[in-house]
């Protein structure tokens, strides 16, 4: 089932719900992979690419911005996102290892959608009572 954007992923800051909706487009893209017997290479390697060099890119923007809006979040917000970056790093050691593994893709694209529904509606959504004092 493709995880779909609903208002209670809301953070209110546009830049960081934008981002979430591309990390979500993505995680549909690979539970698409997923789905298939026979995928192309190429596929899996952009799509993992993204992964890695996106998410990293959106936790340091949104880490950022709850320590600029005094989020009493932001600790609890880094150590998830440090303990999601292990994880990941750990299922992309057993990618370059194994090579390509349906199992292992189904695994991966469960993982992040529930940490990704979990984390945002618990931690992320915080960043509401604290919006941006310049927008
Ligand atoms: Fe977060």
């Amino acid at each position: 089932m493709a995880i779909e954007w609903r208002n209670n992923f809301a953070t209110n800051d546009p830049h960081i719900d934008e981002q979430h909706q591309q990390i979500f487009r993505f995680a549909n893209k690979l539970e698409a992979l997923a789905d298939q017997e026979n995928v192309d290479p190429r596929e899996v390697d952009s799509v993992l690419r993204f992964l890695e060099n996106y998410i990293k890119n959106h936790f340091r923007y949104e880490e950022a911005c709850m320590l600029k809006r005094h989020c009493p979040v932001a600790q609890r917000n880094r150590s998830e996102h440090l303990a999601f970056k292990a994880f990941l790093t750990r299922s992309m050691v057993a990618y370059h290892n194994d090579g390509y593994q349906q199992p292992w893709a189904k695994e991966l694209h469960q993982k992040l959608e529930n940490w990704l529904s979990n984390h945002i509606c618990r931690i992320d959504v915080q960043l509401r009572d604290y919006p941006d004092p310049k927008a």
